[in-house]
């Protein structure tokens, strides 16, 4: 390790403890942020273990409704995320004006939101999902029928395995649903044998073609467990670096180069200490915000 990580990762370890601090990473996070981190997961396990941690700092890596939802979930901590640069394009897709309009038209519908929304738009609506429990939830949710924002990939997939009515919102993720399904049958001809697991943000005709559609720690699981030894992964690249770091006798290739969300990037190792150090910048929610948008991710939990 480089001189100059090393005195970072000192610092981070006594700023740490001096504001009893805990780090959260996502998956996508680029390595040194990974290493640094005292927990890395998907959305679904950072919230939870945002909502549960002791700490009184929570140092958020990721994307800003990732950081917002921690702070809706533990509104009495202090939320600091490195880089406010980092959004969500499809969190963008869904305002809360709009979800007004949608409401009005299906008054009859639920309102499923995935965890990729801003605070605005969880206040609006019922219920909260993420890819690693939205067909559950839609399940468990007393509900027959659902207006789906904002992912109409994510919202299509779980149209598919459901009985429930669907009703989807036009929003996407611009990392996964630029690959079509020719580079996923490019894909399997270059590497035979290997099999294909898809982030279910990808298009339908690409999960149709996939052994497997799953969220990042479904991914990190089904790959710890399987027998299969070669992986084409449809997701973002930054979760190579965990399934490499835990199969290391596997192999993973990423499905298509273009794959990298450049939000999720922008976050650094100095960053991660700066912020501590400044204890900045800090997320803060409304309150009149915050504790609508808190019964919907609550129900998450409890329907999950
Ligand atoms: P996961 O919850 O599967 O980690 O996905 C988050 C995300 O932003 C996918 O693009
Ligand atoms: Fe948003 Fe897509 Fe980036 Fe995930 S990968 S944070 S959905 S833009």
């Amino acid at each position: 390790m480089e001189d100059k990580a090393k005195i970072l990762i000192k610092r981070l370890s006594e700023l740490k403890d001096e504001r009893n601090a805990v780090v959260l990473a996502h998956n996508y996070q680029i390595d040194e942020v990974q290493d640094c981190a005292d927990h890395v997961g998907d959305s679904f396990e950072l919230s939870r273990i945002a909502a549960e941690t002791p700490a009184q700092v929570i140092v958020f890596c990721g994307v800003h409704f990732m950081a917002e939802s921690a702070k809706i979930l533990a509104p009495n901590k202090t939320v600091l995320l490195p880089e406010t640069m980092a959004g969500c394009p499809m969190a963008d897709m869904a305002v809360a004006e709009k979800v007004r309009e949608m409401k009005e038209k299906y008054p009859k519908a639920a309102v499923a939101c995935y965890i990729n929304t801003s605070a605005a738009v969880k206040a609006e609506c019922d219920v909260c999902v993420t890819s690693a429990n939205a067909l559950k939830v839609i399940n468990n949710y007393p509900a027959d029928e659902f207006i789906f924002l904002p992912d109409q990939n994510l919202g299509n997939y779980v149209a598919g395995k459901t009985q429930k009515k669907i009703i989807l919102w036009d929003g996407y993720c611009i990392t996964h649903h630029r690959v079509t399904a020719e580079e996923a049958r490019k894909a399997r001809e270059a590497i035979p044998g290997a099999l294909l697991m898809v982030h279910p943000e990808c298009r339908p005709e690409v999960v149709d073609l996939a052994d497997k559609a799953l969220g990042t720690g479904g991914m990190l699981r089904y790959a710890g467990e399987s027998q299969e030894t070669k992986f084409i992964v449809g997701t973002e690249m930054g979760l190579i670096y965990r399934l490499k770091k835990e199969n290391p006798s596997k192999e993973f290739y990423l499905l298509s180069a273009g794959m990298i969300c450049p939000n999720m990037k922008l976050t650094n190792l100095q960053k991660v200490v700066d912020s501590l150090e400044n204890m900045s910048p800090q997320i803060e929610v409304p309150e009149d915000i915050s504790t609508k948008a808190k019964i919907c991710l609550d129900r998450m939990m409890q329907y999950s």
